[in-house]
This record gives structure tokens, sequence and C-alpha cells, in this order.
């Protein structure tokens, strides 16, 4: 990248609030929380600055960019990006915005190209985000002096696949990937590593929109089972003709590392029933032992159970149902939402498609269970326009003293189903991120 065109550090938000100010918007360890962190623009742009321009981001899995040309475009944040394959077969990913004057460069949702040429003056870049060309080039060699088209590109970020799935971070100064998720990964790949084939996405991606602050969303996943038996009580009736049963209190966990969280029981098939497909039942009991030899009697329970999951800090799935999700921020109280399903690469066909027919069932725009936390979230952001209504705090303080140790499983566990431990340390690792100015502290 041409120095003169190098970034420069954050200048926006930051200084409106001291580390006090925003000490006081989380209280995890008495499980209060600041209303206004679901409301306020200034918050919402210092999460921009300081979480979704530092973390590790999902951004798509190997299998949609599979060949070199292939691409898909994505958000990190704000930022438009695009993820394309490179010509040496690794994947790059890199900002959806020309040097020259700032155009988007790509305006397809996914595809191939040899080159993303920009509308504006025709500036063309490869699959690895360098300049290859633009009209006049000889002008600029004239013109310009130490003009070199190697060294302008669009703005690249750090990306790493793990086990399949991309992840990217814009900055420099961030852990390795490994390290940001840490023990976590003990649980990701109870999805990502049950077969030796690998996984894949389902072709399509589905983007919509809730008119909610992301983290509600985001939280809602990360330990909020406590919702389920209420809010899709009347949906699980009217498609499965059964209520959401209870669940087992006590062969059910919260787990979190970093801030990410899976809160689980153990029955094996749980989510999985959601989906309305026996077939897919019967798969998942069908490899019970095969997973377990490969990661653990423990884990292998885990596969299709009731449970939920979010990465911190914007990507989500609940496991044996598939679905896999990001809530992108498009301002304090509107997030878009971008859902896939993940597979086993090697499933047959038609179970690959009883997987997509029971996601769009459930957790796509007009599915049942999604339309039911939809409402909860927007309501629960919009209320807050009032000015008194948002100065108040809301509590997050069931199993506060429910912390355990475990012998098999990993990070910080509390034991109990209906629980905000989970929802405490996501804020917990929020509030540490955002009040801390440079990245080398955390
Ligand atoms: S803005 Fe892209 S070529 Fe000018
Ligand atoms: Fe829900």
């Amino acid at each position: 990248m041409s120095k003169n065109l190098a970034g420069s550090a954050e200048i926006g938000a930051a200084q409106k609030f001291s580390t006090e100010q925003l000490n006081q918007l989380v209280d995890h360890e008495n499980g209060v929380i600041d209303r206004r962190i679901f409301w306020d623009e200034e918050i919402y742009k210092l999460e921009l600055e300081r979480i979704f321009a530092r973390c590790w981001l999902m951004v798509g899995h190997d299998s949609q960019i599979p060949e070199p040309g292939d691409f898909v475009t994505s958000y990190m944040g704000e930022d438009a990006v695009i993820v394309s394959r490179g010509r040496d077969g690794k994947p790059n990913v890199f900002l959806n915005s020309c040097p020259h004057r700032g155009n988007r460069v790509c305006f397809a949702e996914a595809g191939k190209t040899r080159r993303f040429v920009c509308n504006y003056h025709g500036w063309a870049f490869g699959s690895d985000g360098r300049l290859m060309g633009m009209p006049a080039e000889e002008l600029y060699e004239e013109t310009c002096p130490n003009f070199s088209a190697a060294d302008i590109g669009l703005h690249p970020a750090r990306v790493t696949s793990y086990k399949g799935l991309l992840f990217a971070t814009f900055d420099e100064e961030a852990p390795s990937l490994d390290d940001y998720l840490g023990e976590f990964r003990w649980y990701l790949d109870i999805l990502l590593d049950n077969d030796a084939d690998g996984t894949e996405f389902l072709d399509g991606n589905i983007r919509s929109h809730i008119s909610c602050n992301w983290k509600f969303p985001a939280e809602n996943f990360v330990g909020d089972s406590y919702h389920a038996a209420w809010t899709h009580n009347s949906g699980a009736m009217a498609m499965l003709g059964v209520p959401v049963g209870q669940p087992n209190q006590d062969r059910a966990y919260h787990a979190s590392v970093n801030g990410s969280g899976w809160q689980f029981g153990l029955d094996m098939i749980g989510n999985a029933m959601t989906l309305g497909e026996q077939d897919i039942v019967d798969y998942l009991r069908s490899r019970e032992e095969i997973v377990a030899e490969r990661l653990g009697k423990i884990r292998s329970r885990m596969i299709g159970a009731v449970g939920s999951c979010t990465t911190f800090p914007n990507f989500s799935f609940l496991a044996g149902h598939n679905t896999f999700r990001t809530w992108v921020p498009k301002g304090p109280h509107k997030t878009e939402l971008n859902t896939w399903v993940l597979v086993n690469k090697n499933m047959p066909f038609e179970l690959k498609e009883k997987y997509r027919k029971g996601v769009m069932r459930t957790f796509s725009p007009s599915g049942t269970l999604e339309m039911d936390d939809g409402e909860n979230w927007e309501h629960s952001t919009t209320v807050n326009a009032g000015t008194v209504t948002r100065r108040q705090k809301l509590h997050y303080g069931l199993g506060l003293n429910s912390r355990i140790e475990h012998d098999e499983l990993k990070g910080e566990i509390h034991k109990r189903k209906y629980n905000d431990a989970n929802q405490r340390a996501f804020y917990r690792r929020w509030l540490e991120l955002m009040s801390t100015p440079t990245s080398g502290e955390i």
C-alpha cells in the first residue's frame, strides 16, 4: 500500500467519552446495563471504531469462493468489503472502495471476475486487490513523481480461515485468530470438525433488515434460552403441534471465552427437532458414535442439542439447526441480518435440501421463529427513544452465583440453562474493548 495513502488512527467518537463514563454503562459484576448502549449515536460510533474495526469478524466460508477469481461482498462494521480468492489460491479481504475517489468498485453480491473495475475513472484491481492499471497510465508516470501502480491497491484486511470459516480484521495489532478465539475453538469444532471432509455453506445468502440495535440479537444468541419457551411457544405450536418444552436446567450450561458464548444442553437432539425433518434427526443420531470418537462424548451430545451461540461480536448460529448469521450494524437502531446454512460437505444432497427448507421455515425473514424474535428486538430498541426511558438501567442478574468448575468443558462455565451469565461475559468484553484506546493494551 502506498505510504501516502496509508490510514491514520481513530479521530472520531473516542474523544467524547472518559473511561469512567464508559465504565458506568456496564456493571457486569452485578448484572446491570445502561440502556443508552442500545440507543445513543455516539456510543454506536465508538463501537464501529473500537469493536468492529478491531475484532476478527466472520466474513464468509471457503466454500463460497472455491476458485481463483470467486468473490462475495460483505460488510465489516459499516465498511464495505470484498472477500475474494486470489490467483495464488489464498483468500483476500479488502475495502470495496477505490483509493482514487472512493467509489464502490464491486456492486455484485457474489460472482467470479479477473478484475474489479471502478465505474468512475476505470482503475482496475486484481483478485488480490492490487491496482492492475488505469486509463492514461502513462500520464501518471510522466506527471506524478514516484508513481508506482504496484504500491496502490484496495486497502487490505488480515484474513484467516478457521476450518473453513473466513475471519478478517482491519487491526494490524490484533492477536492471531487462534488467540482471539482461544478455547472457543473447542466449541466451534463441534460444527466445523465433526467430519473429516469438513463443511460448506449452501449456495445463497438471505439478507434482511431489522429495526434494532445489533447487540440485541447478538446477546440473544449468546445465551438467552430464557426467552424460548415464552417467545417461541405459539410458533412451535403452529409448526410442530407441541409447545416448547421446559429444559432440563441441571444438564445445561453457559460457556464463555473472550466474550463469545454458547449456552447448551446435552440432549443431542433439540434444535434439530425444530427443522421439522425426521431425516435430519436420524442423520445426527446415526453419527453420534463417530462424532464421539472424533470429539469425545460430551461434544457429541451438543451437536444438535437445544442451544445457541455468538462468536464475539456479531456472528451467531444454532447447532443442529445450522442457521449461521451475522448481525451487521447499520446505525444504532438498524441491523442487517445475513443468513447462511452450514452443512457437512459429504451429506447427501436430499438432506442438504431438507436443511435448507427447515431453516427457511423457521429462521428466515418469513420464518416462524425469526418473526417472533425480530419483534422483541425492535421494541427493546425503539422504545428507548423516550428521554427518561433511556436513562434507566436493565437487569442482567440471572445466575450471578452459578459459576462452577467443570472437568471437561472449556472457558468460564455457569450451570443452568436460564442464566444471564454469557450475556454478562459478552458485555464485559464489550466494555473492555470500548474503554481501551489501543489494541496492544487489551
Ligand atoms: S474513483 Fe475509482 S477510478 Fe476514480
Ligand atoms: Fe429466539
